[in-house]
């Protein structure tokens, strides 16, 4: 971050999760204890900056499947520092009058997205914390219509929950508050296939040790169950990099990018 100065209620020492993604998206908006465990993890692990690529564009291949299908509301939590192909940017290229409302618990993303969003139309940003998911849920009904299909976005969010915090019944809580032909997609990261978990244990214990949030894995079918009471979209729950490629590209092996993603409509 220029001149490594903190805002006032960011402690630069402490790495958060949205600073180390950033670092691993090879954005400015981190400090050099990020940039720390970011080539920790990358000995450990050396796809690291891949799977947040490939998350990365999973998330812009998503918004624009629900702008197509119709979605003119979003609810990103997690949303992250703001980056290319942000959220807002996707959805407003096919209809300029899509709302977006970001949600994030870390200060730093909340200070940057004000700031870059300053002046741009149908765009709210809002600090909230995922585990107090109804206080997101109201603020967001300030600016979205509920009455109205909304696609809620958990792109790399749910895997810093780990059971005891109870991440299926947040995300129940969202469900139970959205209508009909409303959207969820989510992505959640995964042990790699081609690792063992002992070898993938090392590395979620690196980033737990050291980050502000600790990181919880899960395999396909306890992702699976997040998207109860929602009908998948093709093609179900896969790896992001499978989740409707680009045609004409090639999706970077699994091995690479190990992180399930998922989009489900609500009947
Ligand atoms: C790995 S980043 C993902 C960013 C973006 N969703 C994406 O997929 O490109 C995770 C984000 O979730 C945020 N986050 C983590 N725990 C959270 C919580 N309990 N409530 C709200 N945001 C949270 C972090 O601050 C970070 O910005």
């Amino acid at each position: 971050m220029t001149g490594e100065t903190a805002p006032r209620g960011v402690d630069p020492t402490v790495p958060s999760s949205a600073r180390i993604y950033d670092a691993l998206l090879g954005g400015k908006d981190n400090y050099e204890s990020d940039r720390e465990v970011v080539r920790l993890l990358t000995e450990l692990y050396p796809f690291a900056q891949a799977t947040a690529v490939a998350n990365r564009a999973w998330l812009g291949r998503a918004v624009s499947y629900l702008a197509d299908h119709g979605i003119r509301q979003f609810l990103d939590i997690g949303a992250g520092l703001p980056t290319q192909e942000n959220v807002h940017q996707v959805a407003q290229a096919v209809d300029p009058g899509c709302r977006v409302v970001y949600v994030d618990n870390d200060p730093i993303v909340l200070s940057h997205g004000r700031a870059l969003l300053t002046g741009t139309d149908n765009v709210r940003v809002f600090e909230g914390d995922l585990a107090r998911v109804e206080e997101i849920l109201a603020e967001a009904r300030t600016f979205l219509d509920f009455e109205r299909p909304v696609g809620v976005l958990l792109s790399a969010i749910l895997h810093f929950f780990d059971d005891a915090a109870d991440p299926y019944r947040i995300v129940a809580t969202i469900r139970d508050a959205l209508p009909p032909g409303s959207y969820l997609a989510l992505t959640h990261g995964t042990v790699a296939p081609d690792k063992a978990d002992e070898d993938s244990k090392e590395f979620t214990d690196a980033y737990s040790q050291r980050s502000s949030s600790g990181l919880h894995l899960r395999d396909k079918a306890q992702v699976a169950r997040f998207l109860d009471g929602f009908e998948p979209v093709d093609p179900g729950v896969v790896y992001a990099v499978h989740w409707r490629p680009v045609p004409g590209t090639e999706p970077r092996p699994v091995e690479q990018a190990p992180v399930w993603a998922a989009v489900g409509r609500l009947p």
